[in-house]
């Protein structure tokens, strides 16, 4: 077996949000690495979540970094507000950036890590002229816009096909699987090579999320031949 050191972030997307501290508390006192914050417009996709008031409020109580996922069109109008509010990681979408590359530049003079998610009908070699300025590449494992969906297969050619773009030219990019994620996915997504697992309704949905959460930081996958 390898080591698990693999990252967990879970969805505050799938919260109690008429009792977020509680949620907060359980992530912070959880086996968790990351929040994961997704912000929705309405625009890029069909629904919104919330904005950078609730953000900040999360940010109060929150002792592990914020790994936010803009799923908003435009979205360098909000990235000194999404810093402001406490992000971490921000992440912004190939298919709504018209200029990624100042996009990510911005971030990271921000002094954040820049993310990119994709689509799941983007293909990762569209990031093989930035991959060197990333560092977070979000591959949607559903479509982008609701918790509780069913997690798309192709993802996991997705990711070593990423892994192989990347490597010689960014060995330290960190790969995020975002949506669908369970027990019965989590393994097969680090063998293929994820760093970052986010889980909303696996983990908030449950009795127990710090659990869940244990139950996928600690998942056991076969060692990765060289
Ligand atoms: C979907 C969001 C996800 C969502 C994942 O657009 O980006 O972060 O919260 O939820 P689950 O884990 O329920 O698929
Ligand atoms: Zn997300």
């Amino acid at each position: 077996m390898s080591e698990n050191k693999h990252l967990i972030a879970p969805s505050i997307l799938a919260a109690d949000f008429s009792n977020l501290q509680k949620d907060i508390a359980m992530v912070n006192e959880s086996e968790a690495d990351w929040f994961h914050i997704d912000i929705m417009d309405g625009v890029f996709v069909p629904n919104i979540s919330f904005g950078f008031p609730v953000m900040q409020a999360i940010a109060k109580y929150a002792i592990k970094p914020l790994d936010v996922h803009l799923m908003i069109v435009d979205p360098d109008r909000y990235l000194q507000t999404c810093k402001d509010s406490g992000a971490s990681i921000i992440t912004v979408h190939y298919e709504a950036c018209t200029h990624l590359h100042r996009t990510l530049s911005a971030i990271r003079e921000l002094g954040c890590q820049a993310g990119v998610a994709i689509n799941p009908h983007t293909s990762v070699q569209l990031l093989k002229d930035v991959i060197q300025d990333i560092d977070v590449v979000c591959i949607m494992s559903v479509n982008p816009g609701f918790g509780g969906q069913k997690f798309i297969k192709n993802t996991y050619a997705k990711i070593k096909e990423l892994r192989a773009l990347a490597a010689g030219v960014n060995d330290r990019l960190l790969i995020e699987v975002d949506g669908g994620v369970t027990t019965d996915n989590a393994g097969e997504l680090i063998q293929a090579g994820a760093d970052v697992l986010v889980a909303g309704s696996f983990v908030f949905n449950a009795s127990e999320p710090a659990t869940m959460v244990k139950q996928l930081k600690n998942v056991s996958y076969p060692a990765q031949m060289a």
